[in-house]
C-alpha cells in the first residue's frame, strides 16, 4: 500500500478517532493496545513533548517500537527542531509523523525528508507527513506546504498542558483549513487534536475533521475503555 493508498483508506473511514494513549496504563501497554483494537479503534496517537518545546517530557521513539498492535500508529511530535529526530520515529515504525510547523526553522524541508522515508515494515509504503498548527498560530502558514503533506492536525489546545478547554476559535480555523485543502486540489486529511470530551464529542465531531484525536476521554483512569470508546465513537457523525 502506498502512501496514497494509506490517505485514501483513512479518508474514505473519516470521521475517525485516533487514542491518545499516554493516560493509559503504560505498565501493561499491550494489554491497552489490545482494549483499543477491540473496541474498534484503528488508530493509537502518541504524544511526544521534549521539555523545550513544549513544558513537559513524555516519551520518545522506543515507545513508538514497543507499540505492538494492528493499529496505525500516529505520532504528534512536539519538539524543537524535527528534522534531524524524523528518522528515529519512522525506524519506530510510525505510520504518520506530525510536527508543529512553530517548531521547525524549515518545515518544507521536514517534509520533503518524510516525503523519502519509506515505513520500516514495508518500504513500499510511505509515511503519512502531518503539520500541527498550535491555536495562536496563523492558518497562511499552510498554502506554501499544501504540495508537500497528507494531514493538516490543528490542535484545539496549546501543546504540552492537560486538562485545557477546547478553544472555541477552532471550529472557525478547521472550516478555513478545509477550504485551503478544497483549493489544492489534493486529498489532504484534516484533524483535531486536544480538548475533546464526552461532553462535546457531538459538537467537534460536526466541525469536519476526518480524524479526532482524543486521550483522556477513552483512557480515564476508569479502566472502562470499550464503554468509553463506544461513546465516543457514537458522537461522530455518519459520512
Ligand atoms: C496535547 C496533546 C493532545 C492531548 C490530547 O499537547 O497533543 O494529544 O494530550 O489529550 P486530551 O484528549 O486528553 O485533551
Ligand atoms: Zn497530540
Amino acid at each position: 500500500m502506498s502512501r496514497d493508498d494509506t490517505r485514501a483508506s483513512l479518508l474514505a473511514g473519516s470521521p475517525q478517532l485516533s487514542v491518545g494513549i499516554l493516560t493509559a496504563d503504560l505498565g501493561h501497554l499491550a494489554d491497552e493496545l489490545a482494549r483499543l483494537e477491540a473496541a474498534g479503534m484503528t488508530m493509537v496517537h502518541t504524544d511526544v513533548m521534549d521539555g523545550v518545546f513544549c513544558p513537559m517530557l513524555t516519551v520518545g521513539a522506543p515507545f513508538v517500537a514497543a507499540q505492538r498492535s494492528g493499529l496505525l500508529k500516529d505520532v504528534h511530535l512536539m519538539i524543537d527542531e524535527p528534522l534531524e529526530k524524523v528518522s528515529m520515529f519512522v525506524k519506530a515504525g510510525a505510520d504518520m509523523i506530525t510536527f508543529h510547523v512553530e517548531s521547525a526553522k524549515n518545515p518544507h524541508r521536514v517534509l520533503q525528508v518524510l516525503g523519502d522515508a519509506q515505513h520500516a515494515d514495508d518500504p513500499s509504503r510511505g509515511i503519512i507527513r502531518g503539520i500541527a498548527v498550535s491555536p495562536g498560530t496563523p492558518l497562511d502558514v499552510l498554502p506554501p506546504l499544501l504540495d508537500e503533506l497528507d494531514y493538516v492536525m490543528l490542535l484545539a489546545i496549546n501543546p504540552g498542558w492537560g486538562g485545557q478547554a477546547f478553544h472555541p476559535g477552532t471550529a472557525a480555523r478547521l472550516a478555513h483549513v478545509r477550504e485551503l485543502i478544497a483549493g489544492s486540489g489534493r486529498d489532504i486529511l484534516l484533524g483535531v487534536d486536544g480538548g475533546v470530551t464526552k461532553k462535546n464529542i457531538g459538537e467537534v465531531g460536526a466541525m469536519g475533521a476526518d480524524i479526532i484525536v482524543t486521550g483522556s476521554a477513552i483512557f480515564d483512569g476508569s479502566g472502562a475503555v470499550l464503554e468509553n470508546a463506544a461513546f465516543m465513537r457514537a458522537g461522530l457523525p455518519t459520512r
